[in-house]
C-alpha cells in the first residue's frame, strides 16, 4: 500500500516538473524549435492562391475566421447606433499650436457605456488632416500635460503609480504618460492624434463591468470575444466619428498601438478596412509575433495570466502552438494591401522581435498578389536600422518594451511615405 502511495506521488511530481519544464519561456535563440507555418496561400480545401480575386473571396475569409473562432473571438455584427456629443472645442490649444476637441459617444439612451474620444488636430488650417489613432492606457488626460483635457473617471488597471490612487486617477496623472506621446512633434509633421482610454470601451480586468461594451451584448460561450477584441470594436467605434468630422482625412487614418493595445490594432485593422495603416508597436504574442516560434511569451503564458482578453477556445492551444490553424504572419496578411508597420525593442524579449519581423516577411506573399513589395528579406535589421521599402515597415529599437519618441519618428516618416505622396 505504502509503495503504491509512494509511486503516486513520484509520478505526480514528476509529471510536475515535465509540465514546468514544457512550460518553462524560452529565450534563448539556439533553443527555439524547427516549426512549419501554416500556408498563407493555400485554401482550407487545398488550393493554391494565385490572384487578388481568390485571395479576397476565399482564402481571406478563411483566415479571419479562424482568428475569430480561435483567438480573439467573434465580434458581435449588431450595429449600436452612436449618440455623438461634442462636448469641448478649443481653436487655441497647446499655446495656439493645436484644436483640441473632445467627443463622447454613447451607446444607447442611457450615459453608460460611452467612449471619451480626445483629438488634437494642427492648428492653423481647415484642412482635413490625416491622424494617428490609439487607445491608451491610463486615460486621455495622462497623454498630455493639457489642463483642458477631462480627467478619466474611469476604474484604472494600475495602481499607486503615476497619480492613480485606489485605481482611479488623480489630478497628479495629468500629462503622466506624455512621453509615449509626443503630441507636438506629430501635430508639426501635419497629422492629428485621436485617442480613447482602453477602460472606456472595456476595462482591462477578468471582472466585467456593467458599464464595459460587453454588457451591452450578450452571447456568452467559447467563441464569444475577448478584451482584445472589445477594444478593437473600441477603435472602430472612434473611426465612425472621425469620418463624419471634416477636419479628418479620414481615408489617411493609421490605427496603431502598444503591447496588448497593439495586439488590439491589429485586430482592428483585419476587421475595419476603413484603416489606412496599421502600426504595431511591441505587440508581442497575440499581436505580430509569430505563435509557433517558441520564443519569449506564449499561449500558455497568456492565457494562464490574462484569458480574458481572448475567447476561450484559444487555452485548447495552451503548449499546442502547431495545432494553432493560423499564424501571426495571417494576421498581418490581412491588411493586405495596406501598409503595415511592426516595431520591436531589442530588450523586449518577452514580445518575440524576431518573431515580430519574421511574421511581416512571411505575410509579403499576400502583398505580392496586388504587385506590392512586402518584405523581401529575412534578414533582420541591426538596431536603429529600418527595414522595407516596401508597404511593410519594420524596426527594431535599442532598448525596453515601450513607446518611445524614437518609434514615433519611424511611424510618421512610414506615414508620409503613403499620406504625404505628392499625386
Ligand atoms: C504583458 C503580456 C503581454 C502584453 C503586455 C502589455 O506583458 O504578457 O502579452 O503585450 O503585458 O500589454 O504590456
Amino acid at each position: 500500500m505504502k509503495t503504491t502511495v509512494l509511486f503516486g506521488l513520484t509520478a505526480l511530481l514528476l509529471s510536475f516538473s515535465v509540465c514546468a519544464q514544457e512550460m518553462e519561456t524560452n529565450e534563448d535563440e539556439r533553443k527555439v524549435n524547427a516549426y512549419v507555418l501554416p500556408e498563407l496561400l493555400r485554401t482550407n480545401s487545398g488550393k493554391l492562391v494565385r490572384n487578388v480575386r481568390d485571395w479576397e473571396r476565399v482564402r481571406r475569409p478563411e483566415i479571419l475566421a479562424a482568428f475569430e473562432d480561435y483567438i480573439f473571438g467573434k465580434t458581435p455584427v449588431r450595429k449600436l447606433p452612436p449618440r455623438i456629443a461634442v462636448t469641448s472645442v478649443d481653436q487655441k490649444a497647446l499655446n495656439g499650436k493645436a484644436i483640441r476637441k473632445q467627443i463622447t459617444v454613447f451607446f444607447s439612451q442611457k450615459d453608460k457605456p460611452k467612449i471619451d474620444i480626445l483629438l488634437y488636430l494642427p492648428a492653423g488650417t481647415r484642412k482635413p488632416f490625416p491622424v494617428f489613432l490609439a487607445l491608451n492606457f491610463e486615460g486621455n488626460h495622462s497623454v498630455c500635460a493639457d489642463s483642458g483635457i477631462t480627467i478619466s473617471q474611469r476604474w484604472m488597471r494600475y495602481d499607486k503609480v503615476r497619480g492613480i490612487e485606489n485605481h482611479y486617477a488623480t489630478a497628479a496623472s495629468r500629462g503622466s504618460r506624455a512621453e509615449r506621446w509626443p503630441v507636438e512633434e506629430i501635430l508639426q509633421r501635419g497629422y492629428g492624434l485621436a485617442t480613447v482610454y482602453q477602460g472606456d470601451v472595456e476595462l482591462d480586468r477578468p471582472e466585467r463591468s456593467p458599464d464595459d461594451i460587453h454588457a451591452m451584448f450578450r452571447k456568452p460561450g467559447p467563441g464569444d470575444w475577448g478584451g482584445i477584441a472589445a477594444w478593437s470594436w473600441g477603435l472602430s467605434r472612434v473611426m465612425d466619428y472621425l469620418v463624419t468630422d471634416t477636419q479628418v482625412d479620414a481615408k489617411k487614418v493609421a490605427v496603431l498601438g502598444h503591447s496588448r493595445l497593439g495586439k488590439a490594432a491589429l485586430w482592428a485593422g483585419a476587421l475595419d478596412k476603413r484603416f489606412a495603416m496599421v502600426i504595431s508597436n511591441n505587440s508581442g504574442e497575440g499581436g505580430a509575433s509569430l505563435y509557433r516560434r517558441n520564443f519569449g511569451e506564449t499561449i500558455a503564458d497568456l492565457t494562464r495570466a490574462v484569458p480574458y482578453w481572448f475567447c476561450e477556445n484559444f487555452s485548447e492551444f495552451s503548449g499546442h502552438e502547431n495545432d494553432l490553424p493560423v499564424d501571426a504572419h495571417e494576421l498581418i496578411a490581412l491588411m493586405a494591401p495596406r501598409p503595415v508597420y511592426v516595431a520591436s525593442a531589442v530588450e523586449d524579449t518577452w514580445a518575440d522581435p524576431r518573431g515580430e519581423f519574421l511574421s511581416l516577411y512571411h505575410a509579403s506573399p499576400a502583398y505580392h498578389l496586388y504587385g506590392l513589395r512586402g518584405l523581401e528579406s529575412n534578414r533582420q535589421p541591426d538596431v536603429g536600422q529600418n527595414a522595407g521599402a516596401g508597404v511593410l515597415g519594420y524596426h527594431l529599437r535599442k532598448g525596453d518594451h515601450e513607446l518611445t519618441r524614437i518609434d514615433w519618428q519611424y511611424f510618421l516618416n512610414f506615414a508620409d511615405r503613403y499620406f504625404k505622396k505628392k499625386m
